[in-house]
């Protein structure tokens, strides 16, 4: 497996499993089913309801924690200083562990409170709680604000990005700043189906005698991004991890560039309000 480096120097595993909408017994034996296919990166949230069974698949696997690199994320309602300090005990609380690998803002509040959020961040890397802490659904401009006045620059930044979406300028602007792109949804999430049958795609991963996902999921880690994609069947578990064994050609890779078209899926989030 491939590994990309943060801007700390923690490695990070270029794939983990996606667990949002896996309930609790369906995340329990995904993840167990992850890690005994090799994943060594998962990808919660508080918000998904089954960081517990996420902890006990980990504790269960057998896999010694520290080769586990694992996220959780602080949801909207929890903004704020002391309210993130709260949520991020609770979060480790249900998961079962002593430390986390990953924190992220799930979702951005307005720029005050972003920063607010990002002070008990760091506070909490500084007493080495995270190995690594970084922000989810930022675009440019709350990007720009936080790191206005940020001790710590996020390590990474997870934001809806697959074939149809690529975030190229995004991920330009992220790289610049040392933050790291982390792909949510890779397979386009509920229409998984479309991205699946494109032409484009298909032709493509026909040469390599791959899947389009695992293709599509290829393209992404070649591309410096790191991808989880979501799944609670044995078999596209392991069909998602096995995309080491090739690589795409400068024509195909170029071909899939063009792919791109913008097509968002999960809200924006200057206009969603919760
Ligand atoms: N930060 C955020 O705001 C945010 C938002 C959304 C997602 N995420 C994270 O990103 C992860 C991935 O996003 P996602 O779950 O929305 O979507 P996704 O990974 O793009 O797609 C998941 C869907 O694709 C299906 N699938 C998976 N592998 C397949 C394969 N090889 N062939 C055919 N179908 C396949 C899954 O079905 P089965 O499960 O039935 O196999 C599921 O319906 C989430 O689970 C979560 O961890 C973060």
């Amino acid at each position: 497996m491939k590994y990309f480096v943060l801007n700390n120097s923690v490695e990070i595993p270029s794939i983990g499993l996606g667990t949002f909408r896996s309930e609790s017994d369906d995340a329990y034996k995904a993840t167990l089913h992850a890690l005994k296919t090799g994943y060594r990166h998962i990808d919660t949230a508080a918000a998904y309801g089954n960081e517990e069974a996420v902890g006990r698949a980990i504790r269960d696997s057998g896999v010694p924690r520290e080769e586990i690199f694992v996220t959780t994320k602080l949801w909207k309602s929890e903004l704020g200083y002391m309210s993130t300090k709260r949520a991020f005990r609770a979060s480790l609380e249900r998961l079962g562990l002593d430390y986390l690998d990953l924190y992220l803002i799930h979702w951005p509040g307005d720029h005050d409170e972003n920063k607010r959020t990002w002070r008990a961040f760091e506070d909490l890397y500084f007493e080495e709680k995270i190995r690594s802490i970084g922000v989810s659904n930022f675009s440019f401009h709350h990007l720009e604000h936080l790191l206005e006045d940020v001790e710590i620059v996020p390590q990474v930044n997870q934001v809806e990005t697959h074939l149809y979406l690529q975030n190229k300028k995004l991920q330009d602007f992220c790289m610049a700043n040392g933050i790291h792109l982390e792909a949510y949804a890779p397979l386009m999430s509920k229409e998984v189906k479309t991205l699946l049958a494109d032409e484009t795609l298909v032709a493509v991963a026909e040469k390599y005698h791959k899947s389009p996902a695992q293709t599509a999921i290829r393209f992404l880690v070649e591309n410096e991004i790191i991808a989880l994609p979501k799944s609670v069947t044995p078999g596209r578990i392991e069909e998602n991890f096995a995309i080491f064994d090739f690589e795409l050609a400068k024509e195909d890779f170029d071909a899939l560039r063009q792919l791109n078209r913008g097509k968002k899926i999960f809200p924006d989030p200057d206009n969603w309000l919760v």
